[in-house]
């Protein structure tokens, strides 16, 4: 049997994922197919609805759907229904529940990388949008963090999300790179290093010692300008290999094959 899966997103072409979930399987030995399939916003329901019509045994859900697609789904599990926001279907005893991994996938590659002096620092959280939640729910849950501060361009997201977290606190967009030696651990959530010049603040008071971490995969500017400052960096690669990592034993687990996945292979698999 093969097993069919998938990743829907919009625009999809650039996305890592089918060579890193291909790499897995084939390492693991399972036969299966992973497409990425590039769905307009408007076509969201038909395509999920297609996707569990057709048989697929799971899918990752990316930008721009994850918040759209709990409504297409049968359950939502804590993960997702924290975050407000699903990143991956699990689709078991054909019912289609949806997850976030994200989170989980974000701490596992701090600690993987950084190692446990991730634990316990005061943690200051660039933006407020989906990935945001799903990473400050992590931090919160398993990081033992001293404190958390949310920062973000549109103020009224910060707050809404440091109610939500019901321990954080907010900061100005504009005193960022001021109050930064008051933090160890700065994660950008924000897409602003994908572009290579755009930086989302200027790391001058950078305390050394201090955790900088950024959700982007390629290598950003801004890691290369905290590591030239004495910051531990710790870069999007890891993330999207643990948070499919996570996905892909989910999906295998429903049938019944309860694999660890390769995450060696799969970061290879990302960086080529
Ligand atoms: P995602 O699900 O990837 O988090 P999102 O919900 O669209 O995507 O959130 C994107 C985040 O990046 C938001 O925090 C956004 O700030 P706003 O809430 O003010 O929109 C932030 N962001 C994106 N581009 C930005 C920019 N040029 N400057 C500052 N913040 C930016």
């Amino acid at each position: 049997m093969t097993l069919h899966f998938a990743v829907i997103g919009d625009p999809i072409g650039h996305s890592r994922s089918p060579a890193m979930m291909m790499r897995a399987c084939a390492a693991l030995g399972v036969r299966a197919q992973y497409e990425a399939y590039a769905v307009a916003p408007h076509a969201l329901e038909h395509a999920v609805r297609g996707l569990h019509a057709l048989g697929f045994a799971g899918y990752n859900v990316t930008i721009p759907h994850k918040v759209a697609v709990c409504a297409f789904v049968d359950a939502l599990d804590h993960s997702a229904q924290q975050a407000g926001a699903v990143n991956t279907v699990v689709v078991r005893d054909g019912r289609t529940i949806g997850y976030n991994t994200d989170g989980i996938g974000y701490v596992r590659s701090l600690l993987e990388e950084i190692g446990p002096h991730a634990f316990g620092r005061d943690v200051l959280i660039l933006g407020a949008g989906g990935a945001a939640r799903g990473i400050s729910y992590a931090v919160k849950d398993r990081l033992r963090p001293k404190s958390i501060a949310i920062a973000n361009r549109t103020r009224t997201r910060a707050e809404g999300l440091a109610r939500a977290l019901d321990c954080a606190t907010v900061v100005s967009w504009d005193e960022v790179a001021h109050v930064l030696p008051s933090y160890g651990l700065i994660i950008n959530t924000t897409s602003i290093g994908m572009e290579p010049h755009e930086e989302p603040c200027a790391l001058d008071r950078l305390r050394a010692g201090s955790i900088i971490s950024d959700i982007v995969y390629r290598p950003t500017q801004w890691l290369a300008h905290a590591q030239s400052r004495g910051g531990l960096v710790h870069g999007g690669v890891g993330m999207l290999v643990h948070q499919g990592a996570e996905a892909l034993e989910m999906w295998l687990r429903a049938h019944g094959m309860p694999y660890a996945a390769p995450i060696a292979v799969m970061r290879e698999a990302v960086q080529a």
